[in-house]
């Protein structure tokens, strides 16, 4: 199909979305009751929205320019997020047409699994191949998932202890450099050895996040994004940024993929040290987030919290609130994530848009390459689905994504 044609078909899906949407604000924040009908109405514009743009996508989208998707052919590092959305979407809706769309842009993350060049193969392999598996029972998607896993545990440096973000193996560039988004794609590792009996890759899992809550965490709770380490002798570098402002401030994605990570953590190890950790960092995003609850790209950066915002932060931010609510068993992490998610959904999504693709707007890649500022990211569609899924449907989400803890 040319891109006028889907342009055209797009735009046209868009408008009839639009017109049957929620108000873009939705019912009052304070009241527990509001919060459901808050969460399902905007579960309903998800799905509706999916349903009229999903069959006019052919490859993984990455980044909308002016509301419109554009797309990555291979998947890049966001390549799990599609087929995850329209699993989730499937669990919510029913509508099996969901579910087919989901293998079909899974299977096209098949010749990824054997990639050894980029740490990103949980993201890449959780949310599609893992969750196919859950909600399928097809071993081809569990067999793929520990390929990717075997992938990943081949950069792991040892004298280090830690996993190697970026560059190819064997190349020096970036060889030193941890990044803290690398907290995401431990579950990967949890699930090999789990469905293994190998405990090698929870043991690399474990030894990355000890030394991240070692060389990342600092005495407020806030994170760099980046660390870097001598890749010979494992002997420590220092802070540094790509995402974020700079080596000494706190990149809001970057805090949220470690509140998740550390809690999803805790959950697979029973280490308190993994939930000590993820109570202080989320205690910092906390105190940082500005009374909008959407939360400001960068919470160290100069300008803010006056300045642009990120809402795929909140969205993963929120999902690990919830996580930790329960394994922490404080209610007031709940309370949090619910006051986030609802800001989400009454100031965020595209509602109001007869153009937009995504589901949710304001979302932003990479402030300092002034590189997406504020548009719709397939992260924020999936982990705000996530999100409200975890409130609405607790059972079906755990189905989808396995929210078990160790006894
Ligand atoms: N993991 C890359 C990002 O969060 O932008």
């Amino acid at each position: 199909m040319s891109v006028s044609r889907r342009t055209l078909l797009t735009t046209a899906a868009g408008a009839a979305v639009a017109a049957t949407a929620i108000p873009p604000v939705a019912l009052a924040a304070d009241s527990e009751a509001a919060v459901p009908r808050t969460f399902s109405r905007a579960a309903d514009y998800a799905v509706a929205k999916l349903r009229a743009v999903a069959p006019g996508v052919t490859a993984f989208p990455e980044i909308t320019r002016f509301e419109k998707w554009t797309y990555s052919a291979n998947g890049g590092w966001i390549g799990g997020f599609w087929p995850g959305t329209l699993w989730l979407a499937s669990l919510y809706s029913g509508d099996r047409r969901f579910r087919e769309l989901a293998m079909a842009s899974a299977e096209k993350l098949a010749p990824r699994q054997y990639e050894t060049t980029h740490h990103d193969l949980g993201f890449l392999f959780y949310p599609s191949w893992v969750t196919g598996w859950r909600l399928t029972g097809d071993e081809k998607w569990r067999t793929g998932a520990l390929n990717a896993a075997a992938s990943l545990i081949q950069r792991y440096n040892e004298k280090g202890r830690f996993i190697r973000a970026w560059g190819a193996l064997g190349t020096p560039g970036n060889a030193g450099r941890v990044i803290v988004d690398t907290m995401m794609n431990l579950d990967l590792l949890t699930f090999a050895s789990e469905q293994t009996g190998d405990r090698k890759y929870l043991d690399i899992a474990v030894a990355h996040a000890k030394t991240t809550e070692r060389v990342f965490l600092r005495p407020d709770g806030s994170t760099p994004h980046v660390f870097d380490f001598d890749p010979g002798t494992g002997a420590e570098i220092g802070p540094n940024s790509v995402q974020g402002y700079g080596p000494s401030s706190c990149w809001s994605r970057g805090q949220a993929w470690a509140i998740y990570g550390f809690t999803t953590m805790y959950r697979r190890t029973g280490d308190p040290l993994f939930l000590r950790t993820a109570q202080r960092l989320a205690d910092f995003a906390l105190r940082a987030l500005t009374p909008d609850n959407v939360p400001v790209w960068d919470y160290l950066a100069p300008q803010a919290p006056h300045d642009i915002k990120d809402s795929s932060a909140g969205a993963v931010m929120a999902c690990g609130l919830l996580d930790l609510a329960k394994a922490a068993n404080r209610p007031h992490y709940r309370e949090a994530a619910i006051r986030i998610l609802t800001a989400l959904c009454d100031t965020c999504l595209t509602t109001r848009s007869t153009r937009a693709e995504a589901i949710v707007a304001r979302a932003t890649r990479h402030r300092p390459a002034e590189d997406g500022v504020e548009v719709s990211l397939p992260y924020a569609d999936y982990y705000l689905l996530e999100g409200l899924l975890r409130v609405l449907m607790p059972k079906e989400i755990d189905q989808a994504i396995d929210l078990s803890s160790v006894s």
